[in-house]
């Protein structure tokens, strides 16, 4: 497709600058609220599944106007199209980015025959093994990391409601053993499945593991690998190579970390089921027909990818923190990191032009309500305005476990608590807490011995820091696909602004290069050529 201009070649850019410099910077969302009594519904979306207050951020409609010229000067529609069509948008691999075919009915998208007999026969083989009584599976451990591992990883037990009883999901990522080790020693070889899922099926540390899995298996009396390991990936010559018979396979055009929707899901199949996968797939798909169809200036991935631009380029933060008010989601944060971070921490655009403007923020979080009992303080009180983004559900999902009534009620009122904490923090962090407020408050303990003005700027809120909200009415599988798919296109929505390709990850590359170099050093000691560090390192360490 033709080259769209640098963003900051556009004068909608300019335009969003001198807004910036004018009042955007100064914006100032108590008085905005105040002001303008349609600000909440204004600045509200309904997308498939998830509702958004955008409400509470820095900007205003002229903002919103500007971002949207923006995206048009930037082609974003077009951009947009492309992905969705399999256009070979990932250029520096010459590859289509066709992760929404994975969740296309029957017949609607490319590569459908493909995609729909995989899922097909995955589902089915999921089906067997949630069978324990056929199977005599108990326990599934999942081999593979980054994209091949933090989606099941997170989605597991986000849907925990929904997930198979007495039907045990393990992951095992890191090369170090540390990982391994306490998951097998839970394992017994003939109960247990693993599955060894790697896009490449060279990765060092999963093949580490599997060849570590597979020892443990034998060792420990274990017969019939053929029907205990299973392989997930592209590569089906070197699962075979492996020793594994049943694999299920996907293609170049699924980026590891937009890989949940492929076979990579397998786990999470396993755990939750045919018809309930289905549905995870179709609540994604539903996210993908708004993004597509929906109107720029009603379209929440593109509103929060351009906000991303917004606070990123022109406000200049650094970092966004999100904050799940499900505990369900704890894994969630983890998730989104190498989405983002993997996709948009790029400093040249697709031409392969230094960029010489920000790019991914770091992302990072915890779930609610424990955040707050950590690095909150920071945010409330600290000297950088992080954005937050709040994710509510509405109605729990824990009943589905069979609680005792007077066990439910408990939680019913916890539920609350959680809700409430969940808005408390978005309000204090707008709100904030004057010197003079926080000087006519009680404070029972504050020291009684300093003086009262000084004590009363410890406990000042400067405010007016920025959140998005974003409520479910539950978590559920369909909503789960919905909120994935929400932020893929937000990440693509922010990465076409700047014009790079949010899908390969050379920055990866380097660090594993020099591993491999250093890994013989290890066994000779050879430190000729190594920097002094590395070398006073590797000499302690052996
Ligand atoms: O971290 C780099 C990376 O290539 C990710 O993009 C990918 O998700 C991960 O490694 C795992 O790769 P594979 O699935 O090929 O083992």
């Amino acid at each position: 497709m033709p080259t769209a201009p640098r963003c900051d070649d556009t004068i909608a850019w300019s335009a969003l600058q001198g807004h910036f410099q004018g009042h955007g910077r100064t914006l100032d969302l108590r008085e905005a609220f105040a002001r303008d009594a349609g600000r909440f519904e204004a600045l509200a979306v309904q997308a498939p599944e998830v509702f958004a207050d955008l409400s509470k951020n820095l900007w205003d409609g002229t903002t919103l106007r500007l971002l949207i010229e923006l995206a048009q000067a930037c082609d974003l529609p077009a951009r947009r199209d492309a992905l969705l069509a399999g256009e070979p948008i990932n250029s520096t691999e010459g590859r289509a980015v066709l992760h929404t075919a994975l969740r296309a009915p029957r017949g609607a998208g490319p590569f459908s025959d493909e995609v729909h007999g995989v899922l097909d026969a995955l589902l089915a083989y999921a089906e067997t093994v949630r069978d324990g009584a056929a199977s005599g599976i108990t326990d599934v451990v999942n081999i593979g990391i980054g994209g091949s591992d933090l989606g099941p990883q997170m989605a597991v037990p986000a849907l925990q409601a929904f997930s198979q009883p007495g039907l045990r999901l393990h992951f095992v990522s890191n090369v170090d053993g540390h990982d391994i080790v306490p998951v097998l020693a839970k394992l017994k070889p003939e109960s247990t499945l693993f599955i060894v899922a790697s896009k490449t099926f060279t990765t060092q540390e999963t093949m580490a593991n599997a060849h570590a899995a597979r020892a443990w298996f034998l060792a420990a009396g274990g017969t019939d690998t053929a029907r205990h390991f299973v392989g997930v990936t592209t590569n089906l010559e070197a699962a075979a190579r492996f020793g594994i018979t049943r694999t299920f396979g996907f293609w170049d055009w699924v980026g590891g970390r937009y890989s949940l929707w492929s076979a990579i899901g397998l786990p999470l199949a396993i755990a939750i089921g045919a018809e309930n996968f289905r549905a995870f797939l179709a609540g994604a798909r539903a996210m993908d027909e708004h993004f597509a169809t929906a109107p720029l200036d009603a379209n929440l991935p593109v509103l929060l990818g351009l906000l991303d631009v917004w606070y990123r380029n022109f406000h200049g933060f650094g970092s966004r923190s999100v904050a799940p008010y499900h505990q369900g989601l704890k894994r969630f944060p983890a998730y989104l990191q190498q989405l983002e971070m993997e996709s948009n921490g790029k400093c040249v655009d697709a031409e392969g032009r230094a960029l010489g403007l920000g790019t991914s923020p770091v992302v990072w979080g915890e779930a609610g309500t424990n955040g707050q009992h950590a690095y909150f303080q920071m945010l409330h009180q600290g000297t950088d305005v992080i954005p937050v983004e709040f994710i509510a559900v509405k109605h729990t999902t824990h009943e589905r476990a069979g609680l005792a009534p007077e066990v439910a009620a408990q939680l019913a009122d916890q539920h609350v608590k959680l809700l409430a904490n969940c808005l408390a923090q978005s309000q204090a962090l707008m709100l904030g807490k004057t010197a003079d407020e926080a000087a006519t408050e009680s404070a029972p303990t504050a020291s009684k011995t300093l003086d009262p003005a000084v004590l009363a700027r410890h406990r000042s809120f400067p405010g007016n820091r920025p959140s998005t909200t974003l409520v479910l009415e539950a978590l559920t599988p369909r909503s789960l696909g919905a909120l994935i798919a929400l932020y893929e296109h937000r990440v693509f929505t922010s990465g076409a602004i700047w014009g790079i390709n949010s899908f390969d990850q050379w920055g990866v590359e380097l660090g594993k290069a020099l591993c491999n170099q250093l890994l013989p050093r290890f066994a000779s000691g050879d430190a000729a050529g190594l920097d002094a560090s590395t070398a006073g390192l590797l000499a302690r360490l052996r």
